[in-house]
């Protein structure tokens, strides 16, 4: 199977009043976990990579996204790469010439002109390079350094200030804050439907949320018929890998053998990701 890009997963989801999933990559076995959900669900999905993982890869992005894009390309059903969260100027120059057919331009924490003239530019390069690009408007916040709460004033995103944005930065995709936050480890977010469905109505490209572990497989679903095309998904994950690797070791703790450890925490994650695939219409 090809790989896909991004732009023709999250259209064709969305001509379907479905959603595309996301899921972070940090290590090859998130990579491979997906594949295999991919695969058995039949669904495919997005394998994205963020600039806090290319960090931990020791700020090399090529390592980490050729092993993915390997992965996603011996799968069997069509697996687009996305760059996400992308604030520095290197690695977004990096995304246009690399294997990931979309970016994430994220200028969400800046005051609106400054993330409206900053995406305009990005977008500007990105589809020069033809990538698709999604950007933020408000604040989803969540993340350790993140300044902001995704419940303070005034973080989430106006629909107005939304269609202007996109008018005139051009984006293709609009991540959007309306009640999740990065890094929930429980499903515990209350989603303002209204607010989505508000969001719908004024603006054309497709919607993504952001902080998606935080938000239950019904909330999910409502947010998906409201018009979310693209729901982002990385610590459900990583709290499905730690606990497995957590018990393995427990269980046994003479063992040093990391494929003993790794190869349960891998099918700890395909079988969350597979319970969120199964979650979307
Ligand atoms: O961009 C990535 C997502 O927003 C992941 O959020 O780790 O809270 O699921 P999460
Ligand atoms: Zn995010």
């Amino acid at each position: 199977m090809t790989l896909a890009p991004t732009s023709e997963l999250v259209e064709g989801a969305r001509s379907r009043r479905s959603a595309v999933v996301a899921f972070n990559v940090i290590s090859l076995e998130h990579a491979e976990a997906a594949a295999a959900a991919a695969n058995a669900s039949r669904r495919p999905v997005i394998l994205q990579i963020s600039e806090n993982a290319v960090r931990f890869h020791v700020g090399q992005l090529e390592p980490i996204a050729v092993a993915t894009e390997a992965v996603a390309r011996h799968a069997h059903v069509p697996i687009a790469l996305h760059l996400d969260h992308v604030t520095e100027d290197a690695l977004f120059a990096e995304s246009l010439d690399s294997v990931f057919s979309s970016v994430m331009y994220d200028a969400g924490l800046l005051p609106y002109e400054e993330n409206l003239r900053r995406t305009a530019g990005a977008v500007h390069q990105a589809h020069a390079a033809g990538l698709w690009v999604e950007a933020e408007l408000g604040y989803v916040g969540g993340k350790p350094d993140s300044p902001l709460s995704a419940h303070a004033e005034g973080v989430r995103t106006d629909p107005d200030e939304a269609a202007d944005f996109v008018r005139r930065t051009g984006v293709d995709a609009l991540a959007v804050a309306v009640g999740s936050s990065h890094a929930m480890r429980d499903p515990t977010a209350r989603l303002d439907h209204e607010l989505i469905a508000r969001l719908r109505e004024r603006v054309s490209v497709p919607l993504v949320l952001h902080g998606s572990s935080g938000v239950s497989g019904e909330e999910l679903r409502t947010a998906v018929a409201a018009g979310i095309a693209k729901v982002n998904v990385g610590t459900a994950l990583n709290v499905a890998l730690t606990r497995s690797i957590r018990a393995e070791l427990e269980a046994d703790p003479t063992n040093v053998d990391p494929r003993r450890y790794l190869t349960p925490a891998r099918e700890s994650m395909t079988a969350r990701m597979l319970e969120i695939l199964d979650s979307i219409p």
